[in-house]
């Protein structure tokens, strides 16, 4: 491999899982705007394009300063022309007048919209846009459309939802939760995830991990924490999906967007009171509660340190780890295992630090992990 050349003095690594990623973002000019590309590719499904910037974003992420000048950018890995031509733009004008074509078409600004709804994917916000439809009056109007309960739920909540949730609502949800988990099982095991354990300051949902000691255990742990929210009044809307994980069938022969682990997407009531400060909306004299999207995944105990490192994210730094593991390692990771390919044989862990070093990784903490 090529040691550090005159102009630069460390080498930044095509993965991001070699990379140190907070969530202190000095180049979110740039970074902002290929997100904007990266998803309009994203809604007309070329995939490769919208990787693309989103690689080159997650790169700019992680450095510690800004970009200047083009010759910065030089030895960066995943800087393409198309990247560099926006870059450029910015560079010189303050803006990318590819992006901001983007942001008044449209198209992209309705698929945008309709997305931004619990439920409604790149798909049905097509679907919709190819009816003609534009704006939410125009969805909920329509009578050839049939919304499902997740999609209605999604506008029923779409103030509350579509609103960041702060550090504070997080945290009084987690208080929530492990209760929940206490008078269910004493030695439950309850770990925050996602967004938040990456110590980001807002997100768009609250993530957990919940598991027990006690193998087997786990499946009837979600249906009794359920069964609570339910019986406290302040459950909206479960989608619970029970386990398909078969250990004889792992590693799975491709990569699939979804683990096996039992798992459910809720909407939950959190009150004012149970936030330091109260919510915003109760001081605006609005119902003093606030509806929240909450994820609970609950492994078997010997799966919990795979599951905790692919709900912690961020979603490139996954992306990355997987990739590493193929290409670098002859490795399977997913959110259940680590397979070696030519020791056939399964690498247990314990703790994410454990799966790192099986890969051959300096251990990266959940706080640089914002790739
Ligand atoms: N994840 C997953 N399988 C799913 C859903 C999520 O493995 N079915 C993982 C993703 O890789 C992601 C993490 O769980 O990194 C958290 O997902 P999500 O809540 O969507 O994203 P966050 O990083 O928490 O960001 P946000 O603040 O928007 O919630
Ligand atoms: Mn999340
Ligand atoms: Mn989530
Ligand atoms: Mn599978």
């Amino acid at each position: 491999s090529e040691g550090p050349t005159p102009t630069s003095v460390a080498i930044v690594s095509q993965y991001a899982c070699q990379r140190r990623t907070t969530i202190e973002n000095n180049n979110s000019i740039f970074t902002d705007a290929f997100e904007v590309l990266a998803e309009s590719y994203e809604f007309s499904e070329l995939e490769g394009q919208c990787l693309a910037f989103r690689r080159a974003a997650s790169v700019l992420k992680s450095l510690p300063c800004e970009v200047r000048r083009q010759e910065d950018i030089r030895d960066l890995p995943w800087m393409g022309e198309h990247t560099k031509a926006v870059m450029e733009d910015i560079l010189q004008y303050g803006h990318s007048f590819e992006v901001e074509r983007m942001l008044s078409d449209k198209k992209y600004q309705t698929l945008k919209l309709f997305t931004s709804v619990f439920g409604v994917g790149p798909k049905t916000a097509d679907k919709w846009y190819r009816k003609g439809l534009r704006s939410f009056s125009d969805v909920l109007t329509e009578p050839s459309i049939h919304l499902n309960r997740m999609q209605q739920m999604g506008f029923l909540y779409y103030e509350d939802i579509s609103r960041a949730v702060s550090k504070a609502e997080a945290r009084a949800l987690g208080s929530i939760i492990d209760e929940a988990v206490r008078a269910i099982t004493p030695d439950g095991i309850l770990a925050l995830t996602g967004g938040f354990r990456r110590e980001k300051e807002f997100g768009h949902d609250v993530d957990f991990i919940v598991t027990t000691p006690e193998p087997g255990r786990e499946n009837s742990l979600l249906p009794d924490i359920i069964e609570r929210l339910k019986q406290e009044g302040i459950l909206l809307y479960c989608d619970y999906q029970a386990s398909t994980l078969d250990i004889s069938k792992l590693p799975c022969p491709r990569f699939e967007a979804m683990d096996h682990f039992a798992k459910c997407f809720l909407i939950l009531q959190l009150e004012g009171s149970k936030v330091e400060g109260g919510l915003s909306r109760s001081k605006e004299g609005g119902r003093g509660w606030k509806a929240v999207r909450v994820d609970l995944v609950s492994p078997p105990v010997d799966r919990y340190a795979f599951a905790l490192l692919g709900w912690t994210g961020s979603r490139q730094f996954e992306r990355d780890l997987r990739r590493f593991a193929r290409l670098e390692r002859q490795m399977v990771l997913d959110n259940h295992t680590l397979y070696d390919k030519t020791k056939k044989e399964f690498l247990a862990a314990q703790t994410e630090k454990d799966i790192f070093a099986h890969l051959g990784l300096e251990y990266i903490e959940p706080w640089q992990r914002n790739a």
